[in-house]
């Protein structure tokens, strides 16, 4: 696993180099829900990558952690747990800069993400993909979670409990 990729709780400073790295590296679908209005990176987008996430993680009372992703030294994308029903899961979201995936940082982050989950307390933690997402299929594979389909997605519950045995 690389040993040069580190969560680190997204803090104001932090979320200043998260939206520039998502700006430089992303594209705006891949990393927040839609916004209205033409193509790329407009000043509402901007605005609103913001606010998504001032409001669910800066705010007094947040709705989920989110982390920075760092690769060597810089911000290179983000990774969220979102609690859900039942009580004790999680959600997992992930993004990656384009100019870092495929190099290994994915399954870094997938060690990382798990481990602070289970470190705030979540049993289980719930992925949901698309199923043409060949890289989470592929993460999932690795740790030997069986993704099953369930509507448009596909889906897996990662049992941390068993993981920690
Ligand atoms: C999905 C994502 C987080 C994976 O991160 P990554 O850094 O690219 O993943 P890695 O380099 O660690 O690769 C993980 C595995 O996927 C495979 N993989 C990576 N990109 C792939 C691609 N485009 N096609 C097929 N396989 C791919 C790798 O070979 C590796 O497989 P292995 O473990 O068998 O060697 C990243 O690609 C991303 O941010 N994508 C856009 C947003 C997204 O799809 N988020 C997830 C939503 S559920």
């Amino acid at each position: 696993m690389r040993s040069d990729v580190v969560l680190r709780r997204l803090d104001q400073d932090l979320l200043t180099d998260l939206l520039h790295a998502a700006v430089e590296d992303a594209d705006p679908l891949e990393v927040m829900p839609p916004v209205e209005g033409p193509d790329g990176w407009t000043a509402e987008r901007r605005a609103a990558f913001v606010r998504f996430h001032r409001t669910r993680t800066l705010a007094a009372d947040p709705v989920e952690i989110t982390y920075a992703i760092v690769v060597a030294g810089r911000v290179a994308g983000a990774a969220r747990l979102f609690p859900m029903e039942p009580a004790g899961t999680a959600e997992a979201g992930v993004w990656i800069g384009r100019s870092h995936r495929g190099t290994g940082v994915g399954g870094a982050v997938l060690e990382l993400l798990l481990a602070e989950a289970r470190d705030e307390g979540f049993t289980s933690v719930y992925v949901s993909t698309e199923p043409q997402n060949a890289a989470v299929r592929a993460l999932m594979a690795r740790k030997g979670v069986t993704l099953v389909p369930d509507a448009d997605a596909l889906i897996a519950y990662v049992d941390l409990t068993a993981e920690a045995r």
